[in-house]
């Protein structure tokens, strides 16, 4: 065979290739460290002090006050927004007034700054999320945030990383719901979910194939 490259290029040649397997190698394991960080995991499942003691038992549970109540953009927009001291003196204007607890808010109120809250999930500056189309096309708040219903503190159900988006990116019809199901807690899925759910995203024209692609999270 024909030498077309002198010796010493050969060695650079696979000197370069060893090299970049190499840096794959390393590029994988800091992938696989950064997954388990503490740092980028530590929210699951952990409950976060927030300025008002505010439970969503007992405000969704107990007093069955709807999620759109306080979270109307999760429906119509991409974030899903943390309702203003307004909302909640709609009815603490009259309601539980003694209460020490509600003190925050009613100074939040009396000088109108806002309350800040704690943020309970935090994805990177990198990805882009929205909830209007996840909402609308029957994906329901309790399969990504679990039984907020039930929570005293909010915490964070799932651990929200690339791989748990693709999960269903690949599959959604294991998770879709009936719109009319998106709010509901403690939902059983019916035991043709599969079937089901290739109907539902057949419905709602969710082109499947193209939700892996890498553009549409990261824009
Ligand atoms: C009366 C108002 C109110 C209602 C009703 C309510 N929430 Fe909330 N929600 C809040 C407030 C205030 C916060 C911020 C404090 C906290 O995290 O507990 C919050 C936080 C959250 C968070 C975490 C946000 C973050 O920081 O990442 C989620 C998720 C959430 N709510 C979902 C729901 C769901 C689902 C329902 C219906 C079952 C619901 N909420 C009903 C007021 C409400
Ligand atoms: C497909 C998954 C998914 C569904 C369905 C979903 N959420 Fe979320 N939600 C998320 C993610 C992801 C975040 C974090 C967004 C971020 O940090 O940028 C989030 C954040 C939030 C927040 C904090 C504010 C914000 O937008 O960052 C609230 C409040 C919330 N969701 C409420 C709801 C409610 C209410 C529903 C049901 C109507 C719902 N979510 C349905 C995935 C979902
Ligand atoms: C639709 C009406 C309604 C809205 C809106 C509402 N709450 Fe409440 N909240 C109640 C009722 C009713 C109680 C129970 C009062 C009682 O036990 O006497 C309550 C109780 C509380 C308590 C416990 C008070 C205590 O001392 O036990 C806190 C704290 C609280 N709410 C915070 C909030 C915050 C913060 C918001 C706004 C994000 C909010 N609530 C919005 C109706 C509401
Ligand atoms: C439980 C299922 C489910 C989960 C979990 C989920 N998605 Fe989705 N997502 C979907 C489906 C289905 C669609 C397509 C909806 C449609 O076309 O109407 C979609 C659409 C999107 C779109 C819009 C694509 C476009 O441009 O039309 C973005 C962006 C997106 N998802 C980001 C995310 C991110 C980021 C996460 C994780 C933090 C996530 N999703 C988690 C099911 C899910
Ligand atoms: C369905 C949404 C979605 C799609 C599609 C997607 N990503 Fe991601 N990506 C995420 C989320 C969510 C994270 C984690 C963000 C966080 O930890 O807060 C992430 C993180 C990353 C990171 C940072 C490493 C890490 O672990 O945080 C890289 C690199 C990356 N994605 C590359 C890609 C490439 C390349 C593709 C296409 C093959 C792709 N992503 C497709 C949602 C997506």
């Amino acid at each position: 065979m024909n030498q077309l490259f002198r010796p010493a290029a050969n060695t650079i040649a696979r000197l370069s290739l060893l090299a970049s397997l190499l840096a794959g190698v390393v590029i994988l394991a800091l992938l696989l460290v950064n997954d388990q960080s503490p740092y980028t995991r530590a929210s699951v499942g952990i409950a976060i002090e927030q300025p008002v003691r505010f439970s969503h038992k007992l405000h969704s549970d107990q007093l069955n006050i709807e999620c759109l109540y306080c979270h109307a953009t999760a429906e119509q927009s991409s974030y899903g927004g943390i309702p203003d001291t307004h909302t909640c003196m709609s009815c603490h204007s009259q309601i539980a007034t003694y209460s020490t607890l509600l003190e925050p808010v009613r100074t939040s109120y009396a000088t109108g700054e806002r309350l800040v809250w704690e943020k309970v999930h935090d994805l990177a500056e990198h990805v882009y999320f929205n909830h209007s189309i996840h909402v609308q096309a029957g994906f329901a708040c309790e399969t990504c945030h679990g039984r907020v219903d039930q929570m005293v503190v909010a915490w964070q159900a799932q651990n929200m990383t690339m791989d748990w988006c693709l999960e269903c990116h690949w599959e959604p019809e294991e998770y879709i719901r009936p719109v009319e199901e998106v709010y509901t807690f403690g939902y059983e899925a019916p035991e043709d979910q599969v079937e089901l759910g290739m109907q539902l995203v057949a419905f709602h024209e969710i082109d499947v194939d193209r939700l892996d692609s890498c553009s549409i999270c990261h824009r």
